[in-house]
């Protein structure tokens, strides 16, 4: 990966990827990004506080620069000893973008436990503190999911680069994938709020919800195995833009796609708006 470090619009500094001509957290940067969009919604402080023997399993899809695994992986240390542990899995082709991030380490707040335990899952592919543990399952997404468990992930942060860069992972196939992984109450959170994302999302079989604004008239999406832990559904009222949507599902859609989204156990009973 052919990367560097840049500095955004808002002044932060991230990773720009040559290949995709993408940042990492272009809006206000990693370190605010992976708190707003993924750490915060995902309620991660306080699931890590309910009482619980087995590890909250977190799936980081993307490892990228690092910053979503590790704004976890902070929640995590802060927290006390007696709280649930975390068990994070990390997913991506290459470790380069952390690796560069870590020759950065001021600008990322990589000094300390956290440039450690970076630094370590380079070097061995995985770290562990008495509270967190942490593992790199490098490969190509999204056949690399097939190696984890079926129904052992409580939270996923789904963050590859755009449709148009990344197109495999914004496909049902994908999606399937991921939602092979999931067990009862996890929740999915993306940063993406492109209908056919959130159609390929429920066509997978997930329970679908407008997530945290991040930026003109756009919304993140979250995304749950059960219906009650999704605060603001996708309503009738998107079915209704999807109907008239020029790119309302993904590339690998049934052609009676529409028709499985009305039937979905979302939509089944709330007809036409
Ligand atoms: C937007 S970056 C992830 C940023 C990261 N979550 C962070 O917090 O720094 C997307 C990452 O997805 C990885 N990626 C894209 N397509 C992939 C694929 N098909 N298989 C594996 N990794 C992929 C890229 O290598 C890149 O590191």
């Amino acid at each position: 990966m052919k990367c560097e470090v840049v500095t955004t619009r808002g002044g932060a500094r991230a990773v720009l990827d040559h290949e995709t001509g993408e940042v990492m957290h272009p809006v206000v940067g990693p370190l605010v990004e992976s708190r707003r969009l993924y750490v915060d919604p995902s309620r991660l402080a306080e699931r890590l506080a309910e009482p619980a023997a087995e590890p909250l399993v977190l799936l980081d899809v993307g490892l990228g620069a690092g910053s979503n695994a590790l704004a976890a992986w902070r929640v995590s240390e802060a927290l006390p000893p007696d709280a649930r542990r975390l068990r994070i899995v990390s997913f991506d082709r290459t470790a380069d973008a952390l690796a560069l991030a870590l020759e950065h380490a001021g600008d990322f707040a990589l000094d300390g436990a956290p440039g450690v335990a970076a630094h370590a899952l380079l070097a061995h592919g995985s770290h562990d503190t008495p509270r967190t543990t942490w593992r790199f399952c490098p490969g190509e997404l999204p056949d690399s999911l097939s190696s984890e468990a079926a129904e052992a992930a409580d939270i996923v942060y789904w963050d590859p680069f755009s449709p148009r860069a990344n197109p495999t992972l914004w496909t049902l196939t994908a999606f399937r994938a991921l939602r092979r992984l999931c067990r009862a109450g996890c929740t999915v959170h993306t940063y993406s709020g492109a209908t056919a994302t959130r159609s390929a999302l429920l066509l997978a079989g997930f329970y679908v919800g407008v997530g945290v604004p991040i930026g003109e008239e756009k919304h993140s999406t979250y995304a749950a195995v059960s219906p009650s832990d999704v605060q603001n559904p996708l309503d009738a009222r998107w079915l209704e833009r999807v109907r008239r949507s020029s790119a309302p599902f993904p590339s690998d859609a049934p052609s009676d796609a529409l028709a499985q989204l009305e039937r979905s156990p979302q939509f089944a009973g709330a007809g036409r708006a």
